[in-house]
């Protein structure tokens, strides 16, 4: 089939990969520029493992190209619709980008193209794309939603191997041309109306959500009591009614999803006047749960004023340059706050951070003990390998003091102790 992919972002690129590699023809129309110019010479503008290799070959193949001209649409069997739809300030989700793109490509789309929506979007988007196309061309057009369940860093993993592929939809014909569209990734499809797939896709998301809150929670709660969360986390991930995975404590979550689209949700629930109490409970646990490296550093240091302190990882998780909403960026910024001097450290995000976060205090250095030179304590908020990796002695030898507040539950506290370093954890006896 011949595709066309609305939005050259992070889904938009890794789905217009992958229904390359099945065997489409595809080209990703993005109105901004200086993107395509980048992506058309091969040069992914996300940074994503693996995907430059896939995109270079189809590219000479002739299977991928980029276009910044929505008049491509009318090449297309399906159109993709993959553009953002950011956080409001309100909490919603703007959908400005989504209807703009819609009504620009209106009209070149051909009487027999579906058009399939990948964005995360509310509950009854997909009809009002209906309707925004019909405003434009008086023709009524087959919309299919089909929501993206790709990580971060595994994108292309996950496009390859989807554990399920959601397929909402009110007509027959559209739901079986999308279901061949992903063939020979068949297996596990469920066919749904298109306000369940919608559901579907924010559910997810929630519920992951709400499992990292509670094993926070319950983080917060061993330290009191003295027993070890990660142990913990094992034990109940044996029942398979609960499973071991998303049961990792830490500094709670972060990224371009689980805030957005939990804040989404709640907006969707008050729409409706439903007070959803469990998710906001699972949001403001996250947020609280940031503070905990603050509160660590106040327990091990006292007041930070005149003291430096090494931050290790920017980015919400590792593998990613990605920075939106991550922890590092409220944490660094009351670290500045308090009169510290912070030395930072990642192996990919330090770009988007100082896009987003520049302070004279913050100085930015390319190895972890580079940064943690004259240290008065280490904070690991990303669990990099290089971090983890690190030669525990050898940093201890570099530091003014011997702090080490890890974030991440990654490191061995025996190990820790042993080189001499003061250990805190998240719900781990140290
Ligand atoms: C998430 C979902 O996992 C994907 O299925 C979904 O498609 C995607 O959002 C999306 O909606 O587009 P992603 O944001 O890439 O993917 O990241 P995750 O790997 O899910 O991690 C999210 C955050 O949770 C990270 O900050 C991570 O550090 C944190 N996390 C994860 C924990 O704190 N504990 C865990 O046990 C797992």
């Amino acid at each position: 089939m011949n595709i066309v992919i609305i939005g050259a972002g992070y889904v938009g690129l890794v789905t217009g990969v992958c229904f390359a590699e099945l065997g489409h023809r595809v080209v990703c129309v993005d109105r901004d520029e200086d993107k395509i110019g980048l992506l058309s010479a091969g040069r992914p503008t996300i940074y994503e493992p693996g995907l430059e290799e896939h995109m270079i070959r189809l590219m000479s193949e002739e299977r991928l190209s980029f276009s910044a001209s929505v008049v491509d649409t009318a090449l297309a069997d399906v159109v993709v619709v993959a553009v953002g739809t950011p956080q409001r300030m309100d909490g919603a989700s703007d959908l400005t980008d989504l209807e703009s793109a819609v009504r620009s490509f209106a009209r070149f789309l051909r009487e027999d193209a579906i058009v399939m929506i990948k964005s995360t979007v509310p509950v009854g988007t997909n009809e009002r794309v209906r309707e925004w196309i019909k405003e434009e061309t008086g023709r009524n057009a087959d919309t299919v939603s089909v929501p993206e369940f790709m990580r971060e860093g595994s994108a292309l993993q996950d496009s390859f191997h989807p554990d399920r592929i959601v397929i909402g939809s009110d007509s027959e014909q559209a739901a079986a041309r999308a279901a061949d569209l992903h063939a020979p990734l068949t297996s596990n499809i469920l066919h749904t109306d298109l306000r369940t797939a919608e559901m579907i896709k924010y559910a997810s998301n929630a519920f992951l959500a709400t499992k990292i809150s509670f094993i926070n929670e319950m983080a917060n709660l061993c330290d009191k009591v003295g027993a070890d969360v990660q142990v913990v986390a094992a034990g109940m991930g044996m029942d398979p009614r609960i499973g071991n995975a998303f049961l990792k404590a830490g500094i709670g979550y972060g990224g371009s999803c689980f805030p957005k689209d939990t804040h989404a949700l709640l907006q969707i629930a008050g729409h409706v006047d439903y007070d959803f109490k469990l998710l906001k409970a699972v949001i403001e646990v996250n947020q609280t749960q940031r503070k905990r490296v603050l509160v660590a550093l106040g327990e091990q240091l006292g007041a930070l004023e005149g003291l430096t302190i090494a931050v290790w990882g920017a980015s919400f998780k590792p593998g990613t340059d990605d920075v939106r909403s991550a922890p590092s960026l409220d944490i660094v910024p009351e670290l500045v706050s308090s009169g510290a001097a912070v030395r930072m450290c990642d192996p990919a995000a330090e770009l988007g951070f100082r896009r987003a976060y520049e302070h004279p205090q913050v100085t930015w250095h390319k190895e972890p003990l580079s940064a943690a030179e004259g240290a008065h304590a280490v904070c690991l908020l990303t669990e990099w390998p290089v971090f983890t990796e690190v030669d525990l002695t050898l940093l201890r030898s570099v530091m003014a003091a011997p702090v080490l507040i890890d974030g991440r539950n990654a490191y061995q506290g025996e190990a820790v102790k042993e080189a001499g370093l003061y250990y805190t954890a998240v719900g781990r006896p140290v």
